[in-house]
């Protein structure tokens, strides 16, 4: 009985010499078959009870040596078969085959048109101040000449933040002539391009985020003149050498006087029809002379000087620079619309 038992260890050892397994594939087997949960050799353990006691030392001795070789031969197939499957994959590359492409990122086209808009004032003098976002109350509004409770804060109903009413997504980049005044005394000549938002329903025409080119222009004698002849110059250099613009009177709390300007695109083609409302013209951006009150919030003294200011929208612009007839496809980020307007500009 335990002459035979003895026998099972010495063909199991054979059976383990035997096995050659030749790929990674058949390796896993073997480690399943001897070396798995529920391998062959614990079986040889298990007949340890039917050993006689003094038997019992060398049998157990015997039935592990087994289990080791069987380790040690799993152990080094694995590394001589791992390492002939590298080779064998290496030797596979084609090195001479050519590089997948990577395919090239691009401008946005509200980017490329505020890029536009930012090289034709930068040649005049202005430079760009960048600012937030997330603004406070005071300079989004009051500082603004829009305190509490001023009716024109409806016109700019927006988005606050959940834990305080002080802290809001900007309206309009109006916010940044505050920021800007507080911290620098004139002259002054900057645009402020940049994100805004507003708490309206989302529609072909308009959207609850846009952007807007802020610009604005204090210094002694500065005068009207001078922000028409600055506006005249920015129509032609973006709409062309004939662009004909129009200021119409109109209100806005931090500017006295206001007005908003348009350019004339004529009804010729029919994009501009559309765009124009069959009028010809296309109203891009309200300006004026800076309110004497808004300078002294920022710490200006206003009978030393005096500026102008505008804040343009970019989309109206964007849309009509590609022939866009809706405006949250700017906002939808599918490629395929964006790539027709690749430019690294
Ligand atoms: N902030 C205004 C708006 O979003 C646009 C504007 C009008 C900006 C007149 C100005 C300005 O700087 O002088 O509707």
């Amino acid at each position: 009985m335990s002459a035979d038992t003895f026998s099972k260890v010495d063909e199991m050892k054979a059976a383990i010499e035997a096995d050659q397994p030749g790929d990674l594939q058949a390796l896993e087997q073997f480690r399943i078959k001897y070396l798995g949960s529920k391998n062959v050799i614990k079986a040889l353990f298990g007949e340890i009870r039917n050993i006689p006691n003094e038997q019992k030392k060398e049998y157990g001795q015997r039935v592990n040596a087994v289990k080791e070789a069987a380790e040690a031969k799993y152990n080094s197939l694995k590394q001589q078969l791992e390492t002939a499957a590298e080779e064998a994959a290496v030797k596979d590359i084609d090195l001479t085959a050519p590089g997948e492409p990577i395919e090239l990122g691009s401008r946005h086209p509200i980017a490329v048109t505020m890029n536009r808009i930012i090289r034709i004032f930068e040649r005049i003098g202005f430079v760009v101040a960048d600012d937030r976002e997330i603004e406070d109350d005071w300079h989004n509004f009051t500082a603004m000449n829009t305190p509490e409770d001023h009716p024109a804060r409806d016109m700019q109903d927006t988005f606050y933040l959940q834990n305080s009413m002080e802290m809001l997504l900007r309206t309009h980049t109006s916010s940044v002539q505050a920021r800007v005044m507080k911290h620098t005394q004139p002259p002054i000549r900057i645009i402020a391009p940049g994100r805004v938002y507003r708490n309206e329903t989302v529609s072909a025409r308009s959207h609850c985020q846009f952007h807007q080119v802020e610009g604005l222009y204090v210094d002694e004698n500065v005068s009207f003149a001078d922000l028409k002849q600055t506006l005249l110059y920015f129509a032609r250099e973006m709409f062309g050498p004939d662009a004909q613009i129009r200021l119409r009177p109109s209100y806005f709390p931090f500017t006295e006087p206001s007005a908003e300007m348009d350019v004339y695109l004529g009804t010729e083609t029919e994009k501009d029809y559309r765009l124009t409302k069959g009028t010809g013209w296309l109203e891009i951006l309200g300006c004026g002379m800076v309110d004497p009150a808004v300078l002294e919030n920022c710490g200006i003294d206003s009978t030393k000087y005096t500026g102008f200011a505008f804040g343009m929208g970019i989309e109206r612009q964007a849309l009509r620079l590609y022939d866009i007839g809706d405006i949250r496809l700017f906002f939808e980020n599918d490629v395929r619309f964006l790539k027709q307007f690749a430019s690294t500009i």
